[in-house]
């Protein structure tokens, strides 16, 4: 059997198309713009990527879009001022900050003087807190794990009862994606195991799994005997294990691997993320459905 490739670039594509249509109602009868704000701090070749790739799909959906590059050595104190500075900018409905740091900034800091209406990461220790309690509380999930979520659902797997088993325990990925397929709601109400490097038998873990989520930043971790046949397989994982030129550009762009061997598993699973072009796209694009939500909250705007 080969699986199903789950194309979180499609996906993407979908969500974006809805949202800009989104955008243009908004402006048009409320005349409200989401305003988003990504702040990047040195020059991390990584980091750079990514925030260019948030600012340049801001921008395409019509959003009001500032990138703030800031020098590596700006002082802890000098950023807390600028994240105050935005959230009291009423345009700005969204702040995201680039992680990771450099060493001599505190992160937990710059995070918890993120506005919690504005944190469009879903970071703030507020927004977890209300991701936790569930329910109608929770206001912005945090992207990646979202992005997970909506993959699983549009590929048509059912998640009431699954067993779901999530490989790494991040703050960004495997602690919130285990909340919220937790959760009694629709596309969760499932029952959730999450492994790590201290889990005595991964693999008897992994073979339970009909949903099997893996964020651990470990390239080809998760051996293909290690899949239930059918299996959802979804890889969070973005290894840079080499450099190549691009055919399309002819620059020099990184060699990308995921937590799992994608074509040895896409013999076993039923449906399973590459990478790239999986759950990458996705959280781009969760991080534009949370400006808007933003936005709206905002300006009152059901
Ligand atoms: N660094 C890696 N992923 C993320 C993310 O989703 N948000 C932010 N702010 N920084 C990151």
């Amino acid at each position: 059997m080969t699986a199903k490739i789950i194309s979180g670039k499609e996906v993407a594509q979908q969500i974006r198309e809805e949202l800009r249509q989104e955008v243009a109602e908004m402006k048009e009868k409320h005349g409200v713009v989401p305003g988003l704000i990504t702040i990047l701090v040195g020059e991390n070749p990584a980091s750079v990527s990514y925030v260019t790739a948030k600012q340049k799909t801001s921008h395409d959906l019509n959003f009001y879009s500032v990138q703030d590059n800031q020098p590596e050595d700006i002082s802890e104190e000098d950023l807390l001022k600028l994240i105050d500075k935005y959230n009291n900018d009423p345009k700005v409905h969204g702040i995201l900050v680039q992680l990771p740091l450099p060493k001599h900034i505190d992160e937990k800091k710059v995070l918890n003087a993120i506005d919690p209406d504005k944190d469009v990461d879903g970071f703030h220790p507020v927004n977890v807190g209300r991701l936790m309690i569930g329910g109608g509380e929770a206001k912005y999930l945090p992207c990646t794990p979202a992005g997970i979520q909506e993959l699983i659902v549009r590929a048509g797997y059912e998640t009431e009862g699954a067993e779901v088993v999530v490989v790494g325990r991040s703050n960004i990925v495997g602690k919130p994606i285990a909340n919220i397929m937790m959760q009694k709601a629709k596309g969760a109400n499932s029952t959730v195991t999450v492994v790590h490097t201290r889990t005595r038998d991964m693999e008897s873990h992994c073979k339970r799994a009909d949903i099997l989520i893996v964020a651990a930043g470990v390239p080809d971790l998760v051996k293909p005997e290690w899949i239930k046949p059918g299996a959802c397989v979804i890889d969070v994982g973005v290894n840079r294990v080499g450099e190549k030129i691009s055919e399309k550009t002819g620059r020099k762009i990184a060699i990308l691997k995921g937590d799992v061997n994608f074509e040895a598993a896409k013999e076993i699973a039923g449906a399973i993320t590459p990478v790239p072009g999986g759950v990458g796209p996705m959280t781009i694009t969760m991080l534009m459905k949370n400006t808007v939500k933003a936005a709206k909250f905002a300006n009152n705007i059901q």
